[in-house]
């Protein structure tokens, strides 16, 4: 059985004061919620003031990128073992975001993937087609070199211990969120790739969440498809009582 998981990614969203304001209110909010994985993905300046903030309780943090080497002159960059000091747990990786403005490609995310597992931070791997790709018919095709590449050379207990996220990127901050059955059938073929190329059992391990416009109203949907494994949430996120809501709506979707 996996437990799900909820992650919130504030993008370039809440000044340091800003994030731990909503971690102190919103650490309340979910005190009592058991069986979900819950997890803040604040900008870098924010990892260690909110994970100081949810400190022992179960609320944990990301960063929302890495840089793959250790440390040296690469001005600007932030490695694994940083974030992973500052107090996060877990990091996004491959976001569209970065893959479409900052030019990331699948070799680099595979980079960041093992720099994450060496720091001891969970990567959450973003896929997904743009609508371009969806219309072409190439959304299988897309999906399956993202995730080959991407998770090129790991091994079964390393895929089993990531976390994988279906992202349409025509459904990220549009509003337009896709189908249950659609989110499905997607995170059948990946969980198929998984069994396909690491094993029955890293597939059946390996939590798949959907991402892209997921609501308070929507999520209890998607979430109750026996291979959406949760949600990464963005817009949605930015306030207390919405990303509440959809938490204890998973909860009660998969109970
Ligand atoms: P959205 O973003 O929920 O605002 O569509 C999702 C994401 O980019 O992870």
């Amino acid at each position: 059985m996996r437990t799900p998981l909820i992650a919130g990614n504030w993008k370039m969203y809440k000044t340091v004061s800003e994030a731990v304001a909503f971690a102190k209110e919103f650490r309340s909010v979910v005190k009592d919620v058991s069986g979900v994985d819950i997890v803040l993905a604040p900008t870098f300046t924010a990892v260690h003031a909110v994970a100081e903030a949810v400190r022992a309780t179960n609320v944990a943090v990301a960063a929302q990128d890495v840089y793959w080497e250790k440390e040296g002159a690469f001005t600007g960059e932030v490695s694994a073992s940083m974030v992973r000091e500052a107090g996060a747990e877990y990091v996004i990786i491959g976001h569209s975001e970065r893959r479409r403005l900052f030019g990331e490609t699948d070799v680099m995310v595979n980079r960041k993937i093992r720099a994450a597992q060496g720091a001891d931070l969970t990567p959450i791997v973003c896929v997904g087609e743009t609508l371009e790709e969806r219309e072409a018919g190439a959304t299988l095709a897309v999906l399956d070199r993202q995730i080959k590449d991407g998770l090129d050379g790991l091994t079964p207990e390393q895929v089993a211990a990531l976390v994988i996220a279906y992202e349409p990127v025509w459904a990220i901050g549009t509003g337009r969120t896709a189908t249950a059955a659609q989110a499905q059938d997607a995170h059948a073929h990946i969980r198929g790739r998984l069994r396909q190329w690491f094993g029955a059992d890293t597939a059946e391990q390996t939590r798949i969440l959907y991402g892209g416009s997921v609501k308070p109203d929507n999520t209890a949907e998607l979430v109750r498809e026996a291979d959406v494994d949760g949600a990464l949430v963005g817009g949605a996120s930015l306030d207390v009582k919405s990303f509440g809501e959809i938490v204890t709506k998973s909860r009660q979707a998969v109970v």
